[in-house]
């Protein structure tokens, strides 16, 4: 395959980063009434306006062919098909299967996996219903409001996410808690705050045997032993949620109390697999199959919609832009919803474990930058943390703005001044303010021209920051789920664009070996050569421990 960067495309782009890409969006706009609408457009209940992003006419025609010349379309069929893209792992790729509807769309090695995934979102659901109701009891005949989650990364991130930007329509009475640090704070402090008596324990892990995870289920086992249960009673307060049928049983949980998924479900795409088992204890079945309706809602969309309105497509390949031939390091996800605190801890892992990569898929190095730095915070929050950086710094940070038009808080004139900062923080952004208008600023404030003048540098901002507002009438189980299918899609194309594999990991591999290694050294065993830094620390450790 041609490398990306001998794509005549690929450099047409990079001419036009020289040009179209160096005006000012200030420029843009007082050039064009009708950018607005030229770059925005709706799918699934989302609105998204990416007119104050760096791009043009020329630019997106541009990028739409770099798409096609680089097969974003039919590689996004072939991961609909079921075709193994997940190359370095032998994989299909199907979290969207896990929303699907339609039969015979989605096939792994020639089979139908729908009814698989609908047979496992019915046992899902018989058991939601058995812990509602409460016929499903804990050892000594109570019923289970709480739920435990043991999992780490993606058995944990999106859950997490989810429950708490879903908090509303949480059910009358139910708690839920996520564990995932191997540090026993966590756990410990959990601990602490439950009933064992009342509390369901649910541990997520697709491979079952990741470190903490593990580490975290046995002392929560013993703990709940501690506490006056038997061993039988660990069947009704533990349930697990993996690919790893064998795993689960050494641990000691009954195959009847595992939701299964599958090795074509990766980690970070997950919650809507078993992994979502957490969520529909949380919110309810029906609410946790809207959050898959909404996310099929954008699944169609991206499959279907032409390339000029494809929403995801549109927003991965200006990321493209933004990251490769802009040279923009970093992408800020700024949610307008205080529900939406984890999502851009939920984003770090989808876009940075999936895009953070180095070499193509044939394994020769990349010649140009791949997945951007993912931070964020729930504005206002950011606005008095980091936005400084953001509007004044020397790097210019794309930034995603996200808002729910009405809030599931109407408490007084909250959420108009809420909006209003949401509106406002691209707009400023977009605009900046020139020196000239700064020192007009300080006169007309009263300031002499000296201070004027020596004031003017530093109130000044260049402007022509990059940002895409998102946004919905409410954020509802639906909205949420087309959210995430957004983003889930966005990623992809950019990844296809970068010819970069998004759905391995390797690259949390070598720690975790390094870490293995390294544990008998710090329990009074032996352990292999280390760097002076690396031995020198160990030696300290033990000391401070005696
Ligand atoms: O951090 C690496 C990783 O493999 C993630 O991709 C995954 O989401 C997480 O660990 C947890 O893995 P598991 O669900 O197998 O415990």
């Amino acid at each position: 395959m041609t490398a990306r960067t001998e794509l005549p495309e690929w450099n047409a782009l990079k001419a036009l980063a020289g040009t179209d890409g160096e005006r000012h969006l200030r420029d843009l706009f007082a050039e064009d009434e009708e950018r607005f609408s030229r770059f925005s457009g709706e799918a699934a209940g989302l609105f998204v306006d990416y007119s104050k992003t760096r791009i043009t006419e020329d630019v997106r025609d541009a990028l739409l062919a770099l798409s096609r010349a680089c097969g974003v379309e039919a590689r996004r069929d072939a991961m609909f098909g079921g075709t193994a893209i997940n190359e370095t792992e032998g994989r299909a790729v199907l979290h969207v299967a896990l929303r699907a509807q339609e039969e015979g769309r989605h096939l792994v090695e020639g089979r139908d996996v729908l009814p698989d995934v609908r047979a496992e979102l019915s046992r899902m659901e018989s058991f939601c219903g058995k812990i509602h109701s409460g016929e499903h009891k804990g050892h000594t005949g109570k019923p289970l409001d709480t739920v435990v989650n043991i999992g780490i990364g993606g058995s944990d991130l999106g859950p997490v996410m989810v429950t708490e930007a879903l908090a509303p329509y949480a059910l009358k009475g139910r708690k839920v808690h996520f564990v995932s640090n191997v540090d026993g704070t966590h756990l410990a402090e959990t601990l602490r705050r439950i009933d064992p008596e009342t509390t369901l324990f649910v541990v997520a892990s697709k491979t079952f045997t990741t470190q903490e995870t593990m580490t975290n289920a046995h002392s929560a086992r013993a703990w709940f032993l501690e506490q006056g249960a038997s061993e039988d009673d660990v069947a009704k307060h533990f349930v697990a949620l993996s690919t790893n049928e064998e795993g689960v049983r050494e641990f000691g949980i009954d195959t009847s109390n595992m939701f299964r998924f599958w090795d074509w479900v990766g980690g970070r795409y997950s919650l809507w697999s078993a992994i979502g088992l957490p969520i529909a204890l949380q919110i309810g079945w029906t609410n946790f199959e809207s959050l898959l309706l909404g996310a099929r809602g954008m699944d169609e969309h991206f499959r279907t919609a032409p390339a000029q309105e494809n929403l995801p497509l549109l927003l991965g390949l200006i990321d493209v832009w933004h990251r490769s031939f802009l040279g923009m390091h970093a992408h800020a996800v700024l949610p307008y919803d205080q529900y939406l605190h984890r999502l851009a801890a939920y984003l770090q892992q989808a876009d940075m474990e999936s895009n953070g990569k180095s070499v193509t898929m044939n394994g020769t190095p990349v010649s140009y930058p791949t997945g951007a730095i993912v931070f964020g915070e729930a504005g206002t929050n950011g606005q008095h943390a980091f936005y400084q950086l953001i509007h004044q710094g020397t790097d210019v940070i794309p930034c995603d703005f996200l808002a729910p038009a009405r809030s599931h808080n109407p408490l007084g004139d909250h959420h108009e001044k809420l909006l209003a900062n949401f509106l406002a923080q691209p707009e400023a952004l977009m605009r900046g303010r020139t020196e000239d208008e700064a020192r007009a600023e300080l006169i007309e404030g009263g300031a002499d021209a000296a201070e004027a003048d020596r004031l003017a540098p530093h109130k000044a901002f260049p402007g022509n920051r990059p940002t895409v507002s998102i946004l919905t009438e409410e954020i509802t189980p639906a909205t949420l789920g087309a959210l995430i299918a957004l983003y889930e899609h966005r990623i992809f194309v950019a990844g296809a664009v970068w010819d970069i594999n998004s759905f391995d990991q390797w690259g949390v591999e070598l720690g975790k070996t390094l870490a293995k290694a390294i544990l008998p050294e710090l329990t009074g065993g032996t352990g292999g050569a280390h760097d002076a830094s690396t031995a020198g620390l160990i030696a300290r450790i033990n000391a401070s421990r005696g």
